[in-house]
């Protein structure tokens, strides 16, 4: 017979487990979540105005995010949501990245882009997005967009379910982090030059 103590074990690994199955942004018991010290007192809180300057200013020549998450946005405080415009000039690059804390469901508004994903068994997703496609890169996993048009920039939305996914740059995070050379030189069975030119060409 199982003892006290075994139920015990078993009832918190499963309430541990369920935890991690369904995390995402806490959930709010209020209609919505106000800084310390704010008062609301219109729906200028509810309003973000940084993205009008998406369609106003000249079409950027490097690939160009515009977020509206928590840091830009305080009125998603609580809420789960967040976006970023994307914007592509010709041939551009979203380089190699994840995003911990969402998924992302991407929308192109305008132009073309092929995409990419590898999932944890290392199986790459690939495809090619045409105005109008929606795509979704799964939680935490790499991913990659480009426009490979050699005329047409592309712009597109991407949605995430949390006001703060946050982007870790898969270049940036293992060769411009300071992690010490020889993990990385055994990490990718390369020799320690190779690992320096890596480096450099980052530091820039
Ligand atoms: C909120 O107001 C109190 C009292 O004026 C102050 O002590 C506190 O630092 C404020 N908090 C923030 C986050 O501004
Ligand atoms: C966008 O351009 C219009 C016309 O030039 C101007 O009135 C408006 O203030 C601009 N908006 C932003 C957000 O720059
Ligand atoms: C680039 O986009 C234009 C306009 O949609 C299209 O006509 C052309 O075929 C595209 N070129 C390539 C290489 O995909
Ligand atoms: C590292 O590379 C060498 C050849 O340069 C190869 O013989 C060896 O199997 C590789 N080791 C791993 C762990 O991939
Ligand atoms: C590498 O890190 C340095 C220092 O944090 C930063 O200035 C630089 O922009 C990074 N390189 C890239 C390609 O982001």
């Amino acid at each position: 017979m199982a003892s006290i103590k075994t139920l015990l074990c078993i009832a918190m690994v499963s309430f541990l487990v369920i935890q991690v199955v369904f995390s995402s942004d806490p959930d709010i018991l209020t209609d919505y979540v106000l800084p310390e010290n704010t008062t609301v007192t219109d729906p200028n809180y509810f309003t973000f105005t940084g993205l009008r300057s998406v369609f106003n200013a000249t079409y950027p020549t490097t690939f160009t995010p515009v977020k509206a998450t928590l840091n830009e946005f305080p009125g998603l405080l609580g809420q789960s949501v967040s976006y970023a415009v994307l914007e592509f000039p010709v041939g551009s690059l979203n380089p190699l990245h994840i995003h911990p804390r969402a998924t992302e469901l991407l929308f192109v508004v305008t132009g073309s882009l092929q995409v990419g994903f590898v999932d944890t068994t290392n199986k790459l997703f690939t495809q090619k997005l045409e105005t109008g496609d929606m795509f979704v890169f799964p939680k935490g996993l790499v991913h990659y967009q480009t426009n490979f048009n050699t005329s047409e920039p592309a712009l597109a939305v991407s949605a995430f379910g949390s006001v703060s996914a946050g982007t870790q740059s898969i270049a940036n995070s293992v060769f411009n982090s300071t992690i010490y050379e020889g993990i990385l030189a055994e990490s990718f069975n390369i020799s320690a030059d190779v690992v320096e030119r890596i480096e450099s060409g980052l530091k820039g």
